[in-house]
């Protein structure tokens, strides 16, 4: 199997972290393929907010937390971590304003993020509920923290460090290719 196929397959979101910061290196290599990603009509309307600093990301985490309803706390607390990034170093914050295809934009980017790290060794997790800090109707979300501009939204984040557990790959199911 070639190289990328291979990092494919073996992709599974992982939910624990060594404490281990990613290199500069590590960084540079992330940002380097998340910007090779492409875009509708290549409007390059996405921003990426690489986040190392746990202090923001603990801002995050307390204003999803403020939002959460009691099962999705408890959700959480079942998945082994206080914070929806589960103590990665890293956290990356995909955002767009009201371009063409902003959504589509931001899951291809998410997943070329995602194999990317799976590809340096490195474990991930897509994160969708970080929406919760970023509500347009909440007058303290969390745009002002990171210097959103105006009409930019939240629409995807992803946690990325060392694996500290693993987790196989989730079932495939072949009956949801149609074939003609
Ligand atoms: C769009 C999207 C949003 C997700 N949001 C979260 C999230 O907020 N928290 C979380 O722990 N996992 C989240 N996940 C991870 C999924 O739960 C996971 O991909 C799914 O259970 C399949 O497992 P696998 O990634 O190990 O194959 C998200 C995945 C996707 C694609």
């Amino acid at each position: 199997m070639n190289p990328v196929l291979k990092t494919i397959q073996e992709r599974s979101s992982i939910r624990r972290y060594k404490d281990t910061p990613l290199t500069e290196e590590e960084l540079f290599l992330l940002k380097d393929a998340v910007l090779a990603a492409p875009t509708a009509r290549n409007l390059q309307g996405l921003r990426y907010y690489f986040i190392t600093d746990r202090s923001i990301i603990k801002q995050i985490d307390q204003r999803i937390m403020h939002h959460a309803s009691d099962e999705m706390r408890a959700s959480q607390k079942k998945r082994g971590s206080e914070s929806f990034f589960y103590d990665a170093p890293l956290g990356v914050i995909i955002t767009a304003g009201d371009q063409m295809w902003p959504g589509e934009d931001a899951g291809i980017a998410v997943g070329i993020l995602s194999i990317a790290a799976q590809s340096m060794g490195l474990g991930n997790v897509i994160l969708g509920l970080p929406f919760m800090a970023f509500q347009e109707d909440d007058p303290e979300n969390c745009g002002k923290l990171l210097g959103f501009e105006e009409g930019e939204k939240f629409r995807i984040a992803i946690a990325i460090g060392h694996p500290d557990t693993e987790k196989a790959p989730h079932k495939k199911n072949f009956d949801l290719i149609k074939d003609f």
